[in-house]
């Protein structure tokens, strides 16, 4: 793919080495874009001077919300390297959310070549204080303007970088997270394994709900019984009991996170049993009261590790050991990050450097 590069005129300036990076609100001078049309397929890939796009209201995106993203992160190696993790699986996604909501599927390699080059051109963004990285939003959006509901025959594909810090303010301090047992996310056939931003609008009303009380984040139950564990949302859910890592399995309304697959992929690898199962609240509760719950932490690219302190399900809330990260949690934390940042050998392909 020939990706014509038109740089800016008018770079911003860098955010200053002490910026607290606050998650997603800083934007790179450049942004890839490609267009598609029916009969034409994906064409005119260039990278330009990051600014507004203009769209008709009609389009259809804003109507019926045939959109969907992906997030992954580049990284500052110690020795000057830029680093992609595992972006063949973010790709492999993205195509398996483009199949499922109708929109055409992207050339990974294409897809590949678009990340590298847009954040080969704005690599003086990439910031190096630890905890930080440049995160990367491909997403693309259905752009015909008319108001019938049927997929799209035109749509653009966007990149955009964001240097960032923590997800949570919390930083690796446990986050406190509400159980929801009111509205649901997702049901089996429907999209919630598919990363596009019903999910997330579908979170908004709990989550906010969850923040006046005081919880950062709502878990989500499935949405047939109200019984077992999914996701948060905002990441993938994890649990240490009686020595086994516990997960809730892939069963068709829980996003596939990259991050999930690779922690249970260390932990197979250190000799932990993983069970990927249904897990019921009930099931967690009981573990808290007769302490074989040792742990929990959830996992995502903007969440990275993240301890869990206090599970509120109902009116009961659950401290996690002492509301501190666990020894698993912080291994997890060390190692991902270490592989990330190609501190620590991970496994074959995990990551991909940008030249
Ligand atoms: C990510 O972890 O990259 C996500 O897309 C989650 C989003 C809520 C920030």
């Amino acid at each position: 793919m020939n990706i014509r590069i038109e740089k800016t005129t008018n770079p911003k300036p860098l955010p200053d080495k002490d910026d607290p990076l606050v998650f997603g609100t800083i934007f790179t001078d450049h942004m890839f874009i490609m267009n598609y049309e029916t009969g034409k397929g994906w064409h005119d890939p260039r990278i330009v001077p990051y600014g507004e796009i203009s769209l008709e209201p009609s389009a259809m995106v804003f109507h019926y919300g045939q959109e969907m993203f992906e997030g992954l992160k580049a990284y500052k190696a110690d020795d000057g390297r830029i680093l992609l993790f595992r972006p063949d699986k973010n790709i492999e996604r993205a195509n398996n959310t483009n199949r499922r909501i109708c929109i055409p599927e992207i050339d990974p390699d294409d897809f590949l070549q678009a990340i590298q080059e847009i954040v080969s051109v704005d690599r003086a963004w990439i910031p190096e204080k630890p905890g930080t990285s440049l995160y990367i939003r491909p997403f693309i959006i259905a752009t015909d303007p008319f108001l019938g509901v049927r997929p799209s025959d035109t749509y653009m594909f966007i990149i955009i970088l964001s240097p960032v810090g923590p997800y949570y303010p919390e930083g690796l301090d446990p986050v406190k997270i509400w159980i929801e047992d009111e509205y649901v996310r997702a049901v089996k056939g429907g999209i919630g394994e598919a990363k596009t931003g019903g999910n997330y609008v579908a979170s908004l009303a709990s989550q906010v709900k969850a923040h006046d009380e005081g919880y950062s984040q709502v878990l989500w139950l499935d949405g047939v019984e109200r019984k077992y564990i999914e996701e948060v949302g905002a990441m993938n859910i994890f649990f240490k009991i009686s020595g086994k890592v516990v997960t809730p399995m892939l069963n068709g309304s829980i996003l596939p996170g990259v991050t999930r697959n690779s922690c249970i992929a260390l932990c197979k690898e250190w000799g932990y049993p993983v069970e990927e199962r249904r897990i019921s609240v009930q099931e967690l509760f009981e573990a808290a009261e007769n302490g074989t719950l040792e742990e929990c932490w959830g996992t995502g690219t903007a969440a990275v590790i993240s301890p869990v302190g206090h599970l509120r399900w109902e009116e009961k809330v659950l401290q996690i050991r002492d509301g501190g990260i666990g020894p698993l949690s912080q291994k997890l934390y060390d190692t991902v990050t270490g592989i990330q940042l190609g501190r620590i050998e991970g496994p074959e392909g995990w990551v991909v450097e940008v030249k």
